[in-house]
């Protein structure tokens, strides 16, 4: 594009000219690494006034990447994480982490608590049973373990790459029997089950290829956390088709901060949330954001991620 002085006069004045029709100025951060996060920074990213920055972890090789402004990699904890946004003028930040990634929901509850920024989760609702599923619930991964072997022999291990050593034996010679399918994104590393095939793969997979897959490796056990979302949720589906029992892990406590599922919703927060250029205000409440440690109600929902 030419630039405004080339374009006449009246254009250069235009340029010029504070615009009044977008007032809007807002950098929010987005903690990323979900579907859901990547969805809403498509919706804020080339938005007038407001700049989006995505951060991820930097775990997975090869990560789908937001629109917008992208950081890889840890902050350094809470204080680096509040050190962070201070430095890079963040007016609102959104956690849309997922479910299970616990640490950094935490962090980001004391990072802007120290701060005094504005928060809000972006999650999504955790699966419920339907009508024919076997589920066992366990609280954690090691709880996922012990089950296991009054269950079945052959396990569908969807829970991701970390905290594989959970089902590593020892703790139990009953657990050393059992054979392993294990699926993740990237190649895991550390203690993991003996007898075992790994399968790399990325969602979404759809029922019909969780039951072939399941068939085709005579699957008796399924484990997952309850992460939600439509693109993964075939597997159970498709236990439920093939009267598998489930061993599912609960969703950790959630963020202590006002909550959302809906994209829709947090683009209307992050929007509150802008300033007048030169001047700084407090969060915005956005309307339907539960209040701080209110638990999410799991249920029907948007669901965005292929992440397990
Ligand atoms: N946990 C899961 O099952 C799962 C599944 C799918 C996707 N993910 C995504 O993978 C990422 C890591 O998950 P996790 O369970 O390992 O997290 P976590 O245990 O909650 O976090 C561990 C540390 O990783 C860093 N970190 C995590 N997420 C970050 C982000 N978005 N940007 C910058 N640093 C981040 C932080 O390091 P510092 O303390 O140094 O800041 C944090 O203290 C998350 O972003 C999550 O959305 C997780």
């Amino acid at each position: 594009m030419r630039p405004a002085a080339a374009q006449g006069p009246a254009a250069a004045r235009r340029a010029a000219a504070p615009d009044t029709r977008a007032p809007l100025r807002v950098t929010v951060l987005v903690l990323g690494g979900t579907s859901e996060a990547r969805a809403l920074a498509a919706r804020l990213a080339g938005q007038p006034g407001v700049r989006v920055i995505s951060s991820l972890a930097g775990r997975v090789r090869d990560p789908a990447i937001p629109a917008g402004e992208v950081r890889v990699g840890g902050f350094g904890g809470a204080a680096g994480l509040a050190d962070w946004t201070r430095a890079e003028g963040v007016d609102a930040v959104v956690d849309a982490t997922h479910p299970f990634a616990e640490t950094i929901s935490a962090h980001a509850v004391a990072a802007c608590a120290r701060t005094g920024l504005p928060l809000l989760r972006l999650t999504r609702p955790g699966w419920q049973p339907q009508p024919g599923d076997d589920w066992h619930q366990a609280g954690s991964l090691a709880e996922a373990a012990t089950i296991l072997p009054s269950l079945g022999q052959r396990v569908f291990l969807t829970t991701g790459r970390q905290g594989l050593s959970a089902f590593a034996a020892p703790p139990s010679a009953a657990l050393a029997e059992l054979w392993f399918l294990i699926r993740c994104v990237d190649p895991p590393s550390g203690a993991m089950p003996a007898n075992r095939e790994v399968l790399l793969a990325r969602g979404p997979y759809t029922r019909d290829a969780e039951h072939t897959l399941m068939r085709r490796f005579a699957i008796d056990v399924l484990v997952t956390k309850n992460s939600g979302g439509s693109l993964t949720e075939g597997k159970l589906a498709a236990a439920r088709d093939l009267g598998i029992p489930v061993v599912v892990v609960r969703r950790p406590d959630p963020s202590a901060a006002p909550a959302t599922y809906g994209v829709d919703d947090a683009v209307s927060w992050v929007r509150g949330c802008a300033r007048e250029p030169g001047a700084r205000v407090p969060g915005a409440r956005v309307p339907g954001a539960r209040v701080p440690g209110a638990r999410v109600p799991d249920g029907p929902g948007p669901a965005r991620s292929a992440g397990e």
